[in-house]
């Protein structure tokens, strides 16, 4: 691997002009110092500011204000804010060039080619000074910044109160949003609003700007500090809202110490911030020594049934992790190639309210009617392993004091990736307070937010927990993804949005725009455990099941659309069984790449992703549209040159229809190279899969 770092050559005129067009806007201020750093290709450019001693930053690309003059700070408990007061005491430039690879993931190699500058600030006219580093790093698709307090005399334990960050955005972009703070967490349905409009909202917030310049807000690295919302604030202007403990501080920190990257990801067209890996470069390589245990695969399990009504996750009569419905899954699972079975209510617990407070979970003790021994046996004699599950109900305590025999348990039963589950409302996951605070109510447990300090520690903790016993993870309602995945890549995926699971008795369906919108917003932030594959669609079959909004081939192109390293076939098995034509192409599709492109991209409307096998010379497409109908053309340009290709195409049937005959479709092959145009008809709520099964070229033969 090439790691080159230079020293900063000098900005190009373009870089000059930008920050001049900035300046320009500004109102002018006794005393300004001005740094500047610009992406490698010279386009996108920050300038950094000390405005009468208040830090500030403000971006722009190729001349063009994307984000104005902006505060940086943050405001400390028992102590000055830092905010303030500042001269610049040392700036530092350098540049970097690299390609890494990825363990897995959506191409194998990632250039990381930025610009860095680091401003060192120091407090000035006071009796103890304190230090704090800016650290900005501009690639060509966008920006990273973040906070550093280094070590120093004057700031050692210190607690963040709130960030002063600003984003105030340089005209009324269109967003793309879903609440903060809510009951939910994640789970709702995007909506689209200007910024002018938007009151609490997460990230990734996805934006066009008048001149159709497409944003991405979010955060890289999010480690030992609160997760960030965004607070509107007026005009056009967002600003970082730290999720707090339930004391109202947002951060416990000692220095040395950093925030997480503050990220902006800038690109001419919807599907470059798909294509960009920006988050994933601003975290840290891969810690863990040996990764030959960490392998993208494909499930299926006791769970859907559950979602259906059908069975239940409780113990009874109708239990549905029973030895005999397990071991009909791991037939089924062994029949058709898929790597695990997850098993969902296995263990004691789940009878009453679980999601009460889950103090009820043991995560070593299976129901009676489940023979875990023999199930695992039976299931690794036929090369299928069992996906664990920790549903906790929120109750993290319990199951912190239960995670090492948890492990353990799994270990040696030869699981090798567990699913973890925290439903719990808003606020409510439970936390004792320490022996010796004096609780500002007389209780002695507090709520606290998923997303808040003391959660991302606790999900990094349990991730290094399952790396040392190399276990897989997946996590339902998680920390929003931040890129962490790089570091530890046995965190293979998780939910942070509302899923396939929404499409069930309970959910209320998610409608027809969410799937086009999702991988433009939540997604960018990375892999999502969505659970694609279903087949009974109109609602017809066994479960009382809502009619889900979505043909079977739109079911089949979300396998190549939502990105995840463990992807699941989350219908029933007889549901597969009464289609094994499409049901083919669900056992056919990787899940590790070696290369993405997107071919078309419409949020909200429409999007075509093609993605080519890590594991073999086939490419593979998935297109996807909302209520409209459409007709469409892919260029087949992203093939191999110099190769022919077997299209196997899946698509929908010309009279089909989500709301009237969703399950038509039909299975074409075609000889396609290159240079072929391949025609893409959708229907109303439809999609297209395609398998390109590479023919061996002339050097090969
Ligand atoms: C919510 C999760 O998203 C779902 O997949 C799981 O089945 C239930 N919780 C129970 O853990």
């Amino acid at each position: 691997m090439k790691y080159a770092t230079k020293a900063f050559r000098s900005p190009t005129a373009l870089v000059l002009l930008a920050g001049l067009a900035l300046r320009a806007s500004l109102p002018l201020f006794s005393h300004a110092q001005t740094e500047t750093v610009s992406s490698p290709d010279g386009t996108i450019s920050v300038v950094f500011e000390l405005a009468d001693s208040v830090p500030t930053y403000a971006v722009s690309r190729a001349g063009v204000a994307i984000i104005e003059r902006s505060r940086l700070g943050v405001v400390l408990r028992n102590a000055a804010p830092l905010t303030s007061g500042f001269s610049v005491a040392g700036v530092a430039r350098s540049e970097h060039n690299d390609v890494w690879e990825q363990v897995w993931g959506e191409t194998a190699q990632i250039r990381d080619h930025h610009r860095e500058m680091r401003i060192t600030l120091e407090e000035t006219g006071v009796q103890n000074p304190r230090t704090m580093v800016l650290r900005f790093r501009v690639f060509d698709d966008g920006v990273g910044f973040r906070y550093e307090w280094p070590s120093q005399p004057y700031l050692d334990e210190f607690v963040v109160e709130e960030e002063v960050t600003e984003f105030s955005f340089a005209q009324d972009n269109t967003s793309w949003w879903i609440p903060a703070f809510e009951h939910q967490r994640y789970e709702y349905l995007y909506a689209r609003d200007p910024v002018s409009r938007l009151g609490r909202v997460h990230t990734p917030l996805t934006m066009v700007t008048p001149d159709g310049l497409y944003l991405s807000l979010h955060e890289a690295a999010l480690t030992d500090y609160a997760s960030m919302a965004l607070q509107h604030t007026g005009g056009t202007t967002l600003r970082a809202e730290l999720v707090p403990w339930s004391d109202g501080a947002a951060v416990f920190a000692e220095a040395p110490h950093v925030s997480p990257w503050r990220t902006i990801q800038i690109a001419d067209e919807p599907g470059e911030l798909i294509a960009s890996y920006l988050v994933l470069n601003l975290n840290e390589p891969n810690k863990l020594d040996d990764t030959s245990w960490i392998q993208p695969g494909k499930y299926v399990g006791v769970w859907w049934e559950m979602h259906l009504g059908i069975s239940s996750w409780g113990s009874g009569e109708t239990h549905g992790a029973t030895t005999e419905n397990v071991k009909r899954y791991i037939d089924f699972a062994a029949a058709h190639g898929f790597d695990g079975v997850l098993v969902e209510g296995w263990n004691t617990g789940w009878d009453g309210d679980w999601a009460g407070d889950g103090e009820d979970f043991s995560f070593t003790e299976a129901h009676p009617d489940f023979d875990m021994e023999y199930l695992s046996r039976y299931a690794g004699e036929r090369g299928v392993y069992i996906i664990g599950h920790h549903e906790n109900g929120g109750g993290v305590e319990n199951y912190a004091r239960q995670l090492e025999g948890a492990l353990d348990y799994y270990a040696q039963r030869g699981v090798r990736a567990v699913k973890s589950g925290y439903v719990e409302w808003g606020q409510d996951i439970k936390r004792t307070l320490p022996a010796n605070t004096v609780p500002t109510s007389q209780q002695r447990r507090v709520g606290e937010w998923h997303h808040g300090q003391f959660m991302v520690e606790h999900y990094r903790h349990v991730l290094q927990r399952m790396a040392d016993h190399k276990i897989m993870l997946n996590v339902h309602e998680p920390i929003k993804p931040t890129g962490i995945r790089r570091t530890y890549p046995n965190m293979m995926t998780r939910e942070g949005a509302r899923g396939q699971e929404y499409n069930s008795t309970w959910g209320g369906g998610n409608g027809l725009d969410h799937n086009v919108t999702l991988p433009f917003t939540r997604l960018l932030a990375g892999p999502m455990d969505f659970t694609p594959g279903t087949f009974d669609l109109d609602g017809e079959g066994p479960g009382p099941q809502n009619a889900v909004e979505s043909t079977l081939a739109h079911q089949l192109a979300l396998y190549v659309v939502m990105y995840s390293p463990l992807q699941m076939a989350s219908d029933l098995p007889e549901n597969y069984e009464s289609h094994p034509e499409a049901f083919q192409f669900i056992k056919d599709v990787p899940v590790d790449w070696s290369d993405t492109r997107v071919v078309h991209a419409r949020i909200g409307d429409f999007v075509t992703i093609a993605r080519k096998d890590r594991n073999s010379e086939d490419w593979y497409l998935g297109g996807i549209t909302d209520g409209q109908p459409r007709t469409l053309v892919a260029s087949l340009d992203f093939l191999d040159a110099g190769r022919t290709y077997t299209a196997e195409i899946y698509a929908d049937a010309v009279d089909a229809n989500w709301e009237t005959n969703p399950e038509a479709y039909t299975i074409a092959r075609q000889t396609v190279d290159a240079s072929t145009a391949l025609p893409m008809k959708l229907a109303p709520g439809g999609g297209i899969a395609v398998r390109f099964v590479a023919t061996a070229n002339e050097a090969e033969e």
